[in-house]
This record gives C-alpha cells, sequence and structure tokens, in this order.
C-alpha cells in the first residue's frame, strides 16, 4: 500500500513514466543504462542537488560530475566514483579519519541525510548499521581505501 503509493508519488516526477495501461514504474534494478540515465537526469539531480544546497550552498552548480567524476565524461557512469575521496574501510582507521570535526561535520550529514536520500529515490534499501541490514551504502558513491572495486 505504502509502497504503491510512494511509487504513484514519484511517477508525478518521470515524464517518461507509466502509459496509459502500463502504469507501473519500472525499478531501478530492472532499467535500462538509458533509463537509468533520463532517470538520474528528471528526478535524481534535481532531488539530491536540493539536499545538497541545503547543507552547503557550493554546490548550486551541482552536476553529474559532483557525483560521477570522469565517469561522466567517459560516458561509463560506472559507481563508485574514484574521483570522491575514498573512506577507511576499517572502523579503526574510520573513527581516526572522523577525529578531524570537519570530517565529522560532512560524515553525519552523509550518514544521515544523503545516504538515506539517495536510497529513498532509489528504492533500495539503506544499509542500517544497527541491523546490518540493506543494499545502499557509504560505498555506493565513495571507494574504499585499500578495496579493489
Ligand atoms: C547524488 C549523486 C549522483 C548524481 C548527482 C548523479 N548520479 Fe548517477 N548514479 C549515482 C549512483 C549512486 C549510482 C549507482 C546506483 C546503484 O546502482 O547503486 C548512479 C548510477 C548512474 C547510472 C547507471 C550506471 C550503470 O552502470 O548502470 C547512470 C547512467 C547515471 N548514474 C547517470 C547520471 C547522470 C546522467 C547524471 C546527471 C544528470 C547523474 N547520474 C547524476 C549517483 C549520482
Ligand atoms: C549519493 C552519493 C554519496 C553517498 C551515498 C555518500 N557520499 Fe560522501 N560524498 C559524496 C560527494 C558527491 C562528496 C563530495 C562533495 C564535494 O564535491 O565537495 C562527498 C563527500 C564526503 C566527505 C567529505 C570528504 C572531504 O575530504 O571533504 C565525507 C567525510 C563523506 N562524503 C563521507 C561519507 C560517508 C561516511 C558516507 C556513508 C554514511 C557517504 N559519504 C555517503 C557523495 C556521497
Amino acid at each position: 500500500m505504502v509502497m504503491k503509493r510512494v511509487l504513484i508519488a514519484m511517477c508525478l516526477f518521470v515524464a517518461a513514466c507509466g502509459g496509459e495501461e502500463d502504469d507501473a514504474p519500472v525499478a531501478w534494478e530492472d532499467m535500462s543504462f538509458d533509463q537509468r540515465f533520463a532517470f538520474m537526469e528528471d528526478v535524481v539531480l534535481p532531488e539530491m542537488k536540493e539536499t545538497f544546497v541545503a547543507f552547503d550552498a557550493k554546490f548550486e552548480g551541482m552536476t553529474c560530475v559532483t557525483c560521477h567524476g570522469s565517469g561522466a565524461a567517459d560516458g561509463t557512469f560506472a559507481m563508485p566514483s574514484p574521483d570522491l575521496p575514498p573512506l577507511p574501510a576499517t572502523e579503526e582507521a574510520f573513527a581516526e579519519y572522523v577525529k578531524d570535526p570537519e570530517i565529522e561535520r560532512w560524515g553525519t550529514w552523509m550518514f544521515e541525510t544523503v545516504m538515506p536520500r539517495m536510497a529513498d529515490v532509489l528504492q533500495i534499501a539503506a544499509y542500517d548499521p544497527m541491523t546490518n541490514t540493506g543494499d545502499f551504502s557509504c560505498n555506493g558513491c565513495h571507494t574504499l581505501e585499500g578495496v579493489e572495486q
């Protein structure tokens, strides 16, 4: 029920969404590359730009490159992006990393707002460290230090 209402609401944003008889929007995982491209352009970029600008006005000029880096120029849009700051891969290194107050501020916002927002838009369950469940986490966008992607 709730899921259906969410999908219908989302449909309002997606121009290509729903025909007369086929009103079920395609899930992210089932989209073709071209559908994903269009979804990113029509839904993800506007939504996430709003989220990022609310945190820092410097994201007024946010584009595909802000998340995808060189993957936007070479057309692969492969994620995670090697051009975003890599995150520490161990708990100890991460604790060290967020001792810098500015990193801590960014990391907290990423955890509380960016990750869940992005997961919501893609309709993928966000990672929940309490229950160790979910499919979308920081490494949906960031590489992890020393981990082959
Ligand atoms: C806020 C960050 C963000 C922005 C901005 C963004 N993307 Fe994405 N994009 C992602 C993430 C994360 C994924 C991978 C999602 C997944 O499958 O886990 C992705 C995946 C894609 C894919 C699918 C790649 C594949 O291999 O299937 C395409 C195509 C794409 N993006 C295009 C774009 C375009 C075009 C823009 C600009 C209009 C854009 N993206 C803006 C985060 C972003
Ligand atoms: C939807 C994509 C996305 C997800 C998911 C994401 N980030 Fe980010 N993150 C970014 C982008 C884009 C930037 C760089 C913004 C810029 O250009 O300044 C960034 C920057 C950061 C920074 C600032 C680094 C620096 O050196 O300035 C930290 C810290 C960070 N992210 C931590 C995290 C953590 C921790 C998580 C998971 C809880 C996470 N991010 C999830 C996209 C993402």
